[in-house]
């Protein structure tokens, strides 16, 4: 544990996944440089060394100061364990808040746990939505916001997710997406220190699959694969340990591929920047192609990252010919929509501040309506204001811009403070 004062701003951080690692490193390394009081705490959902020890190291985080070993299990199991334990270890210390990234059981759980304890939650990576309640991802994500009292979104897009649930503005934050610190961190050394490359002809195509959704049909595993046998060039496949178990059980057949243990990030992100393209459902590894301007193939149906779909990313699902004509197609020149590498600075400066302003607390309501449990939202012109920004609306108006509409059937966006108001702009409103 790294220590200020005794009194001071302590944060607790629940990270236990190799996704949740890298994205949560330039958090954890941001608390260090600034002496912020610091607890690491995993649940122990990956715990094979090459899903986390190995990260720990390459990522220069100290170990876990508290690993509640809980392993894999059912998804109850996980989460239900997880909530159990970390609520001993949040009693144990005291945190002034709770952090954790992304959208696994751990994460679930430590929300649940620090809103039954009343401690403030801190979600990164928050507003993310696929829609698709099939996926136990969608649901931990959806709760987890809900648990939470700061609310960090990459991008003004899962904002607005946020802000249509009616969660309240000023717990948002739009801060970038962590990943896009760690890639850009981490790119220099990979490319000094890698040499995978080495083993691999010029020309390879990248692929990784580990969600359920994949791994558990054997008709979409096999047109994945069908897929990779069919590229001109071989196909580099780090393995998961989820995805093993079931092309063993499947008989899945693997032409063309060149099959690797699950990697370190340096060799990682070292094959992303060489690959020709990259196909894979992996969340993590779509932002960071949109960093590394990379052509990728997303094979799955939906995604709760639709900012990165566009002339260099696509959905392929698990169709054999769309995933061999997209792979085969060139990148092209995009800007990342995932944020400029300071986020993790954005998301401590967010929590000092707070701690600073005493505003660190579970409220007990968020809604401010007049004899009324419930928000009071009204959808107003903005014909009156045309010209003026939201900014200066808001202070006209004495009111919280919400939602802005371009248009009465325009599509909903978030409502820059800076945007100036058209005529025709209608803003959904709280006073
Ligand atoms: C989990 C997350 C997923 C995330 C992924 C990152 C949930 C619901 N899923 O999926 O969102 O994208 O992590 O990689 O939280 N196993 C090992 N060694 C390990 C860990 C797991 O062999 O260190 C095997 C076990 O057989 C286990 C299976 O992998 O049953 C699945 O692991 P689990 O952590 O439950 O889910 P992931 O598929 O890794
Ligand atoms: N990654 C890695 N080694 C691998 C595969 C992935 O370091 O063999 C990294 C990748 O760079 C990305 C993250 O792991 O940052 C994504 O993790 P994963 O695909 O397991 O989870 P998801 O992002 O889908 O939750």
């Amino acid at each position: 544990m790294s220590k200020r004062s005794l009194r001071g701003l302590r944060v607790l951080s629940v990270v236990s996944t190799r996704p949740e690692l890298i994205k949560m490193a330039p958090v954890l390394k941001e608390f260090e440089r600034r002496g912020i009081e610091s607890v690491f705490v995993t649940t122990g959902q990956h715990y094979d060394r090459e899903l986390f020890e190995e990260f720990v190291c390459e990522l220069g985080l100290r170990p876990p100061d508290e690993n509640l070993a809980v392993g894999s299990g059912s998804q109850a199991f996980q989460t239900g364990e997880s909530l159990k334990r970390l609520e001993a270890v949040f009693q144990k210390h005291e945190p002034s808040v709770v952090l954790a990234e992304g959208d696994t059981n751990s994460i679930l759980a430590a929300a649940l746990a620090a809103q039954k304890l009343l401690v403030p939650f801190g979600h990164v990576e928050a507003g993310l939505r696929s829609f698709d309640r099939r996926m136990p991802e969608e649901i931990n994500r959806v709760v987890a916001d809900h648990c939470a009292e700061l609310l960090f979104a990459p991008t003004k897009l899962s904002a607005l997710q946020l802000l249509l649930e009616k969660i309240p503005k000023h717990k948002v934050f739009v801060t970038g997406n962590t990943v896009v610190d760690a890639c850009l961190q981490n790119l220099p050394l990979a490319r000094k220190k890698s040499v995978i490359r080495r083993s691999l002809p010029k020309k390879y195509f990248l692929l990784t699959v580990h969600r359920k959704e994949n791994t558990d049909s054997p008709t979409r595993l096999k047109q994945i694969f069908a897929a990779a046998a069919r590229l001109e060039a071989p196909v580099a496949f780090p393995l998961h340990p989820r995805t093993k178990a079931f092309i063993g059980k499947y008989g899945v057949k693997m032409e063309n591929i060149v099959v690797l243990p699950p990697l370190g990030y340096f060799d990682f992100l070292a094959l992303e920047e060489g690959a020709a393209a990259v196909l894979t459902d992996s969340g993590g590894v779509q932002e960071e192609c949109a960093v590394l301007g990379k052509r990728c193939v997303v094979l799955r149906e939906n995604t709760e990252r639709p900012e990165a779909l566009g002339p260099n990313c696509v959905l392929a699902g698990a169709d054999s010919r769309k995933i061999v004509a997209e792979a085969r197609k060139r990148a092209v020149r995009a800007p990342c929509p995932f944020g400029d590498g300071k986020a993790a600075r954005r998301i401590v400066s967010i929590l000092e501040r707070g701690f600073e302003r005493r505003s660190l607390a579970v409220e007990s309501s968020s809604f401010v309506g007049a004899g009324s449990h419930y928000p009071e939202f009204e959808l107003v012109s903005a014909a009156k204001h045309a010209g003026k920004t939201i900014a200066a609306f808001e202070r006209c108006e004495k009111c919280e811009a919400n939602v802005l509409f371009e248009g009465a059937r325009g599509a909903a966006r978030y409502p820059n403070p800076e945007r100036v108001l058209k005529k025709t702009d209608f803003l959904l409103v709280k006073r």
